[in-house]
């Protein structure tokens, strides 16, 4: 019989499609020198990336960093013996998600302190020398190369165990539920569903609202 168990709240999964959206978003505007636009996915960017910490700390079951960023041993037994007895990221999932968040941070920050020397400056910049501005916009370009590599290998992994594995990863993404019968033999022995209810989504909101606005007060409009 099929068993659905919920594993990505809907803030996850939104946090995740509006992510990859910012993302794309920033990368495409910025190669149409449409510097501007390119700016406020950035600041979507960093807005959501802000929201995900948030929410690894305070979000339901496996959203949280404490249930799955792994120990060394475990991250070394999984290499070892590949085989994940749990439902959220496995131990090699959890350091691309901590990776591309990491990279994304980077990516934002020194954003904001950017300076084109030619028509655009990003909203930080004039509270650090040219010298500083000139070295964050240098790590801008060069962190911009680590979040291709990053996003290539996560969507080679995701096609791996679609492909290879015959694991669907992006079903769950999408609907929250993991299909326990479709499962290989690694079925899940934690069957801890996530929450996932109103109660949760607005707790959410709440926390997005208030990480948006303070942004744009402390950020965007100073
Ligand atoms: C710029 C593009 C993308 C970025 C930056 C990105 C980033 C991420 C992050 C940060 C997570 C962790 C989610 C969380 O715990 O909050 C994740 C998970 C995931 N992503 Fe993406 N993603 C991108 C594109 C995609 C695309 C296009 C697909 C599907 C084809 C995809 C499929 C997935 C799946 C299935 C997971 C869950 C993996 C698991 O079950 O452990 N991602 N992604
Ligand atoms: C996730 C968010 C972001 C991504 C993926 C991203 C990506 C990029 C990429 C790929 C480049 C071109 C680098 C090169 O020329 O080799 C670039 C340049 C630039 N970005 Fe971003 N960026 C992001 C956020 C931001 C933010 C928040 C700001 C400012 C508020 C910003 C301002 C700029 C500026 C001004 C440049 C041009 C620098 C120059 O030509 O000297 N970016 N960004």
């Amino acid at each position: 019989m099929l068993k659905k168990i919920r594993v990505w709240d809907l803030p996850t999964r939104l946090f995740h499609w509006l992510f990859a959206i910012v993302i794309t978003g920033a990368f495409i505007t910025i190669n149409l020198d449409e510097t501007e636009l390119h700016a406020k996915f950035g600041y979507a960017a960093c807005i959501l990336v802000i929201f995900r910490i948030v929410w690894g700390f305070v979000g339901p079951e496996h959203a949280r960093f404490a249930n799955f960023v792994p120990t060394l041993g475990q991250l070394k037994a999984f290499i070892k013996h590949p085989v994940h007895d749990k439902l959220g990221h496995n131990p090699l999932g959890a350091l691309s998600v901590l990776g591309l968040l990491l990279v994304v941070l980077v990516q934002t920050s020194s954003g904001l302190f950017t300076d084109d020397e030619i028509s655009f400056q990003g909203p930080l910049s004039h509270f650090v020398s040219s010298e500083i501005a000139s070295w964050l916009t240098g790590l801008h370009e060069f962190n911009s190369n680590l979040i291709y590599a990053l996003v290539g290998l996560h969507l080679l992994a995701i096609f791996y165990y679609q492909k290879v594995k015959k694991q669907d990863l992006i079903r769950p993404m999408l609907t929250g539920d993991k299909d326990l019968s479709s499962e290989d033999t690694n079925t899940p022995t934690a069957l801890n569903p996530s929450k996932d209810h109103w109660g949760v989504r607005g707790l959410a909101l709440v926390i997005l609202v208030v990480i948006a606005t303070g942004f744009y007060f402390l950020v965007i409009k100073k």
